[in-house]
């Protein structure tokens, strides 16, 4: 594990109740950042679209043609009305205020009565396009078509540390979303907090031995795995509700013990011998936050058994402490004190990349 003595919180306590700051968070780090938009499974032929807010910005991934992802911004070029909403199959995006048609490309392609706009140059008019990335048939989205930090960039180290996992080879087994009542910096925050896990998980994590963890800090990104004490390996191995994955068995042994993994702003990704799971976080409010579960795993067991395990720890645990913080965080005297260097140093990092962007790209 890495020592670091400088490990300190950044952030002011506005940030987790005040609407000024989700603000900013939409405008500059939900909307400067690579998001998780879902699997690449769910568009499986041309026409196939969904859409996804990325901060104030709405994006529409769509399969064109030739079987390639294209993501653009939901709105049209003519007075800039929402093309689509939700997902479905289409050869063309109809606006549904004048009817002007774009390809699946982006392209404007049909513009009702068009004399009455004089010379109207087409192909200066195509939607707005926004970037798409597939990896291991996970989709990113960014709202520029050419961001500053490639997807490979940013998930530089966490991409390679979760290869092994092949996740193209994984079938989505479940999903379901909850909605808890604490800023989504919170639940990050605890995430990658290592020293909460024996004092808020001493049961439902309690066959672990956290202190033999290892810990992994790349840039923004964070990975972890806690390894089962040798005592319960066995017993842990015949309840385990899903089936081994297959292609984990030839490789590293961290791979089998539960990991903890964070891709910045807002993905938290927890694995083990059996999983892939993606919680991403989205803030419905400063003070409500939704988590969106993709389990994916190996079908044949029993997905809902395993869910309700998981839950027992997302949900009802960490879920419900980081509330313990969010009903405090207006009091005249709430602040935060010195933090484990070690243990807690995963948030100094998190706060900062969160401030080199909060406000923005420099003179824009
Ligand atoms: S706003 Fe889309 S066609 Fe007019
Ligand atoms: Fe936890």
């Amino acid at each position: 594990m890495t020592d670091n003595t400088q490990a300190s919180y950044k952030l002011p306590a506005e940030a987790y109740f005040d609407q000024s700051w989700l603000d900013k968070e939409k405008l500059n780090i939900f909307a400067g950042s690579w998001l998780f938009a879902g699997l690449a499974s769910a568009l499986p032929a041309p026409g196939h679209y969904k859409t996804f807010s990325a901060g104030f910005d709405e994006l529409i991934v769509v399969r064109d043609g030739n079987g390639d992802l294209n993501a653009f911004h939901n709105t049209c070029r003519h007075r800039g009305a929402r093309l689509v909403s939700g997902q479905g199959q289409c050869n063309t995006f109809v606006c549904p205020y004048h009817k002007w048609g774009y390809g699946l490309d982006g392209d404007l392609r049909g513009v009702p009565q068009r004399e009455q706009y004089g010379n109207l140059n087409l192909k200066e008019l195509g939607l707005h396009k926004a970037s798409v990335e597939s990896w291991m048939g996970l989709l990113f989205v960014h709202v520029d078509e050419q961001p500053v930090v490639s997807f490979a960039q940013w998930s530089t180290g966490l991409a390679d540390e979760l290869a092994a996992f092949k996740v193209d080879q994984l079938q989505l087994l479940k999903q379901e979303s909850f909605t808890f009542d604490a800023n989504w910096k919170l639940y990050i925050e605890n995430h990658i907090d290592w020293l909460h896990l024996w004092y808020v998980h001493p049961e439902t994590l309690g066959k672990l031995e956290h202190s033999d963890g290892k810990i992994m800090q790349f840039g923004s990104s964070f990975c972890s795995y806690d390894p089962v004490k040798p005592e319960h390996e066995a017993a842990s191995l015949a309840s385990n509700p899903l089936p081994d994955i297959p292609h984990l068995k030839d490789v590293d042994k961290r791979y089998s013990d539960i990991g903890a993994h964070f891709l910045f702003p807002n993905l938290p990704i927890f694995t083990g011998r059996s999983f892939f799971a993606l919680t991403d976080l989205v803030p419905l409010t400063p003070e409500k936050t939704q988590m969106n579960i993709s389990l994916l795993g190996i079908p044949g067991g029993d997905a809902d058994a395993f869910m309700e395990s998981f839950n027992q720890v997302t949900k009802d645990e960490d879920a419900v402490i980081i509330k313990t913080i969010q009903q405090v965080v207006r009091s005249s005297r709430f602040a935060v004190g010195p933090i484990a260097h070690t243990y807690e140093n995963a948030i100094s990092c998190f706060h900062e990349h969160y401030l080199n962007l909060i406000d923005g790209p420099p003179n824009a």
